[in-house]
């Protein structure tokens, strides 16, 4: 009987002893597993944050990032009625310029899309607004864009094309 009972307490005890170094780190196990649980779904709830951050970005501030001697470029491409007619094609050409979404036929603005764009369009009929342009700056705006707002040409025009678009840009402005 005795025998037994001080077998019993050297079980218990051994099986606490036992239990004491196991149970730590089970508990450190399951935190850990819990931590990359949460690293997890806290990755994933990031994605879907950013995302939906992308969709409220501000754009409000976003402006054009052009060379400093953008303006003192020269143009290359004479403006001749070929060079013209091929502007005139890229212009309406929606997967090249596609600037008709926003600026409309005449220069002036698409009435139509208005109420989708983040930002006004600049009038280039407006002759007033296109004689403070150089020929240069007018491509490099029509090259780079703007972030968010204008999208940048030179993605899907050549050089040369882009130039072809300056002269027929030139061409919108409103006669007096
Ligand atoms: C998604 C709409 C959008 C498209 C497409 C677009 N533009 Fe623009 N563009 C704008 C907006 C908005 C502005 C005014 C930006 C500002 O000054 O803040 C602008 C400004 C300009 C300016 C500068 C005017 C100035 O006084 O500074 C030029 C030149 C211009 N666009 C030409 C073009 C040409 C050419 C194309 C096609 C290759 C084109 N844009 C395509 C929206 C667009």
């Amino acid at each position: 009987m005795k025998k037994g009972l001080i077998a019993t307490t050297i079980v218990a005890a051994i099986l606490l002893g036992v239990s004491a170094l196991t149970f730590p780190s089970i508990a450190q196990n399951a935190n850990s597993s819990s931590t990359t649980n949460r690293n997890q779904n806290d990755s994933r709830s990031i994605t879907s944050r950013d995302l939906k951050a992308a969709e409220k970005q501000d754009f409000s501030s976003a402006t054009w990032e052009l060379p400093e001697d953008a303006s003192r470029t020269k143009n290359p491409v004479a403006t001749s009625e070929e060079s013209v007619a091929k502007g005139k094609e890229l212009y309406l050409a929606r997967e090249k310029g596609n600037c008709i979404f926003c600026h409309g036929d005449t220069g002036a603005g698409n009435e139509a899309n208005l109420s989708r764009l983040r930002r006004k369009p600049a009038d280039l009929s407006s002759k007033e607004r296109m004689s403070s342009m150089t020929d240069g700056e007018v491509y490099w705006k029509i090259s780079k864009g703007i972030n968010g707002i204008m999208p940048a040409g030179e993605k899907r025009m050549t050089e040369e094309e882009r130039w072809h678009v300056v002269n027929y840009v030139r061409t919108l402005v409103k006669k007096e």
